[in-house]
């Protein structure tokens, strides 16, 4: 069988066309949609994540202003410049870049960001609308994911689609997207996680495979079923020999699953380009509602 590549920078490419005319009109009543990050440590991948982030913002002309800290930074310090981005009309979206240091307090961070401004869509208030089937800001991964399949045509109706990791950023919410009588919902969704027995006899009854552990090449070629879909979520640093210190590799061993599965999703190139694609239709969403309330207020 011959595997095809779902590559994210095609469906980028579609979706910043929309992007980009709504961005024109936004500044035609004098609004550029602007993005506030907050970078707490050293992260190098987090750091990677956020210069990738500011690029793309900046190719679309929105605006993007990062805030580092080291990650001795008390909670209460982030807190407060939380509040503050929360009334400052220059920013439409926040975005706290994860993993936080071990010692913060996550929610407690993620819960003072402004539902309005929640970009990244953790807040419980924006989660509760995902679960209610009328969401407002969708988690950026899972939103990706749907965009990949809607624009390769990998129908969701009926079909098994095994989730494996039930993280807060795309385990979850992925299996709220895909079991919902959406368009691109109505799937029977399994979600398995570290305490799954069996694993490999959940991922080889997959019609749609999503892998986001963070685990190296976790799914093998003997776990999936002829003519699967598979996205894979993993982006793992992995030591190289070469000259090169590190290659990037994800939960799915990509040349194991090619000429078993009818679609994979390549690493790097696949799922990480719709993710910042989807902050950015976040923040003018966000940008939007700013423009159209200020509008009937004042
Ligand atoms: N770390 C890994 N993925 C994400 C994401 O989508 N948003 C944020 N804020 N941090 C992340």
């Amino acid at each position: 069988m011959e595997t095809q590549l779902l590559k994210g920078r095609e469906v980028v490419s579609q979706i910043n066309v929309e992007l980009r005319t709504k961005i024109s009109l936004l500044k035609e009543k004098g609004v550029v949609p602007g993005l506030a990050a907050i970078l707490i440590g050293s992260d190098p991948a987090s750091k990677v994540y956020i210069n990738s982030k500011e690029k793309a913002f900046k190719k679309l002309n929105c605006y993007t202003q990062t805030f580092l800290f080291n990650e001795d930074t008390d909670d209460n310090e982030i807190i407060s410049l939380i509040k503050k981005l929360n009334k400052n009309d220059k920013f439409h979206g926040i975005l706290i870049q994860l993993p936080l240091p071990g010692k913060m307090d996550v929610k407690k961070i993620l819960h003072t960001v402004e539902p309005s401004k929640d970009v990244d869509g953790f807040h419980p208030y924006n989660l509760g609308l995902l679960l209610d089937g009328d969401p407002n800001f969708i988690p950026c991964t899972p939103n990706g994911i749907i965009e990949i399949l809607k624009f390769y045509k990998i129908d969701t109706l009926g079909k098994h689609a095994v989730i494996v990791g039930r993280s807060n950023i795309v385990g979850k919410p992925m299996f709220a997207l895909l079991s919902q009588n959406f368009k691109m919902g109505n799937s029977t969704v399994t979600i398995c996680h570290t305490k799954t027995k069996n694993l490999k006899e959940i991922t080889l009854k997959a019609d749609i495979l999503i892998a986001a552990v963070g685990v190296p090449n976790l799914i093998n070629g003997a776990m999936v079923k002829k003519g699967v879909d598979i996205i894979d979520v993993g982006i793992n640093r992995v030591s190289n020999n070469s000259i090169k210190k590190y290659k990037l590799v994800g939960d799915v061993c990509t040349e194991d699953v090619i000429g078993i599965a009818n679609s994979v999703t390549p690493v790097p190139g696949g799922v990480g380009p719709l993710t910042i694609c989807m902050l950015i239709h976040n923040t003018v969403k966000a940008a939007l509602n700013f423009s159209s309330t200020r509008g009937s207020t004042g």
